[in-house]
This record gives C-alpha cells, structure tokens and sequence, in this order.
C-alpha cells in the first residue's frame, strides 16, 4: 500500500522529495473503501515493510494529501507535541458553516491542558462504577430482544450502536425512550452525504440546547449538570462551551465503541476456535478486548504542523498534514512482538487505539468497561455464531474506519 513511487506525480508539494512519496488513502485505497470486509489491519500493517514516515498525495475525504506516520515511536513525537502538531480542525461546526471548535480534542496547548484538568473528573472510575449497572442492562436487554427475534440479526443497528448510543444518553442524564431517533441522527452525521449530515448536526445540537436549559433550571447527577455547573478558571462555562463538549462526547463515544463491538464480533465471528478460548476461560475477557483493540484499532488522528521540522528524514513544512493511524503503530514489530498473531493473552499490551498524548481518549476507561459487558453478556446468551450465508460485511474507510453491515447467525 506504501508504494514508493520514483515520479511525484501532481499533488506532491514541491518540498517532498520523490523518494518519500508513497500512497495510503483512508477513503479509497481498496483497503478502505467500502467494501465486504477483507482483511484491512493486516494490509495496514504491512506498511511496516516501507518507510516509518511518506507522504501521500490523496488522504482525506476531500482528496488533500498528508505525510503517514507509521511506527508507534514516530506517532509518539507528534502526538506528545500538541505545539508542533496543533489539533486545529472544524469536524463539527464546518458542517453546519459555523467556526468552532469540539473541546478539548480541537485545540492545543495551553487551551486543551485547562479544558481536560476540568473533565477529567468526569471519568472518575467512581461515574463509570455507576453506570455499569445501566450498561450491562441495557446489553442483556438488546441481546434478549434480539434474541426473541430469531437466530440472525444486524448487529451493528440491533446491537452496537443502540448500545452505544444509549450509553451516551445516560451519561447525559437522558431517559432512552428516544434512543432510535439519536441513533439515526448519529447515522446521519457520521454516514450520510453533506446534506444529511448538517441536518443531523444542527438536530443534535438543538436537542444538547434544550438540555443545557434544562439542566440550568432542574439540576441532576448527570454529566450535563456538571458542564452546567463546572467552573474554569473562576468562571462558569459560557453555553456554547458546554454544547462543544457535548458534541465531542457524543461524537467520540458512539461510532468508536460501536465499532469496536462490531470488529471484536467479526473476528469472533470467522474464529469458532477463539470464541470456545473465551467460553473456556470468561475471565480472559478484559485482556481479550485489550488484545483486540490492539489488532482492530479504528481511529486515526491527524495533526497540522506549525512549523518547520524533520521526523525521520522527512522534510515536513509548516501547514502539512500529519496522519497517525492507529492500525498502522498497534501492528508495529518494534513494540509488539509478532503483531499480525491476536493473542489474547499478550502481556505488556501499550497499544495505540486509544493514541498518545495530551489527546489520548478521555473515555477509555469507559469504552473498555462498555466492550467487556457488551462482549461478556453477549456470550453468555448467544450460542457459537458465524457470519450470515450469503451475506459480507461492510466496513467504510475515514478517520474513524468502521464497519457497516455485520449479520451474525447462531442458528
Ligand atoms: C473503543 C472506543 C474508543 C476509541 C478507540 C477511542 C479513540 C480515541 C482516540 C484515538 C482519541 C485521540 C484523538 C486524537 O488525538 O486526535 C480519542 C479522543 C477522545 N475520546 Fe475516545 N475513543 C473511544 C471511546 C470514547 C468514549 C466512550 C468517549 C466518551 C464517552 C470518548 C471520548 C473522547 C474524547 C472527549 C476525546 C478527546 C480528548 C482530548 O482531546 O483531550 N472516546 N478517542
């Protein structure tokens, strides 16, 4: 995929040299196009076999290239150098022609630094204790009712993603009876074409309003009261703070964990033997998840460099962009002892899903906790399962690469 290319071909700025030319485009190498699912992580990892770092011509969704990072020791620098490698986009607010940015993954020092010293109470293991009993049901419920169904099912609209979604909701403070529809809202945003998506930006954005007007007059115990009532440097949080947290939280915490269930159920899916090693052995579910979220990592994050600098050669300018995909490091043989094999018992298992830095995932603990109850209820109720005959599952390439379609059959 990282093939060298001797001629720079016509998107190349002229400050790349041929030889650190390559190509890896999250939207439409075959490897991430939507496409029923090869084998991606294993074609991502190959990348090793090339240069730690190259650019490509045509990266993101809109055709605009970037340099790859590839080792997780090249990752680390610019992810642990939010001052080199600033975190400015507009992945929410460009799509409804607004100019803001989601707190705190958008901005950069010293900004983000004050941002998350506020937050990171809220992932207290004490708030994520209290919402397992909430998780764990709410899974038995959708598998149950999947259940009652028949022996096949849609995981991902049935299960993955109302899981998620509903998780959020709680978090928020927020009954689920209008669970389906925030599921197709978050359908709509992350999925669909321009026009869906700012629909569903701006039907998010009025519903987090409503809320945050809510919670100002009837406080709770929930996540938005305490954005209501957080204070930053001696001072409320303004309303449009609030709501860019909001968003970020709902946007962080659904497709990923979503995916997650979904890459984690494939893999089970296509591995009859892994599914008896966990049946055998219940307790290896938390290094299970661990050691999966290492092989089937979803997100990639992307910086903008503010200066000038060199990482491993390679002259990267001032403006440039640069792409750490997560499936690339967590495949790294400097760090992971023969990374294509997924061994649940892995020790020492520092991967990448989660990245590096002053940016890494501020609800980790949380997804960790929603996989292994997702991973742990489902196995205790669904017999062995494969995929559905006469069905291929779907994944879509983009920074957060996920997979679409997924019909698992138990019957
Ligand atoms: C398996 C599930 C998840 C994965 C793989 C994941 C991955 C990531 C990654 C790689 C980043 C860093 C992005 C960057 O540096 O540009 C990140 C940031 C973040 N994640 Fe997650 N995430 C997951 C679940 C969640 C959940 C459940 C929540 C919230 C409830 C969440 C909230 C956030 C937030 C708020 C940030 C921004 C942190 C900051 O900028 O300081 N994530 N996540």
């Amino acid at each position: 995929m990282a093939s060298q290319s001797p001629n720079k071909g016509p998107n190349v700025p002229a400050h790349v040299p041929p030889e650190c030319v390559g190509s890896f485009n999250l939207y439409k190498s075959p490897e991430m196009r939507p496409t029923p699912f090869g084998d991606p992580f294993a074609a991502v990892g190959k990348l090793h076999e090339g240069p730690s770092v190259f650019y490509s011509p045509e990266t993101t969704r809109d055709g605009q290239g970037a340099w790859i990072v590839t080792s997780a020791e090249d990752q680390r620098t610019v992810l642990q150098d939010g001052t080199t490698f600033s975190s400015y986009r507009r992945i929410f607010s460009s799509a409804i022609g607004e100019d803001w940015p989601v707190i705190p993954l958008e901005l950069d020092p010293p900004e983000h630094g004050k941002y998350r010293s506020m937050l990171n109470p809220l992932m207290s293991p004490k708030r994520i204790a209290a919402l397992e009993p909430f998780v764990t049901a709410k899974a038995v419920e959708l598998i149950e009712g999947l259940k009652a169904r028949g022996t096949s099912a849609e995981i991902m609209t049935e299960f993955a993603f109302p899981l998620a979604v509903s998780v959020f909701l709680a978090f928020l403070g927020i009954p689920d009876d209008r669970l389906m529809e925030f599921v197709g809202w978050a359908n709509e945003l992350l999925h669909m074409g321009p026009a869906e998506r700012t629909a569903a930006a701006h039907k998010i954005l009025g519903f987090l309003d409503g809320m945050i007007a809510k919670r100002k007059t009837e406080p709770g115990e929930d996540f938005m009261t305490f954005l209501v009532q957080a204070e930053l440097e001696g001072r409320p949080l303004n309303d449009q703070e609030i709501r860019s947290i909001a968003v970020l939280l709902f946007i962080g915490g659904l497709d990923t964990v979503a995916t997650a269930i979904g890459l984690d159920l494939y893999y089970l899916a296509r591995n009859p033997d892994r599914q008896q090693e966990l049946r055998d052995n219940p307790d290896i579910m938390p290094s299970a998840v661990e050691e999966m979220l290492r092989a089937f990592p979803s997100v990639t994050p992307i910086r903008t460099a503010t200066r000038d600098v060199e990482l491993s050669g390679c002259p990267i300018r001032k403006g440039d962009l640069v792409s750490c995909p997560s499936m690339a490091s967590s495949r790294d043989p400097a760090e992971f002892p023969d990374p294509e094999t997924v061994d649940f018992n892995r020790e020492d298992n520092r991967h990448t899903a989660f990245a590096y830095g002053p940016h890494r995932c501020l609800g980790s603990h949380l997804a960790r906790r929603e996989l292994i109850i997702a991973l742990q209820e489902w196995f205790a109720r669904i017999p062995p399962f494969r995929i559905k005959d006469g069905t291929a599952p779907i994944t879509y390439g983009g920074f957060v690469f996920g997979v679409e379609n997924l019909v698992l059959d138990w019957s």
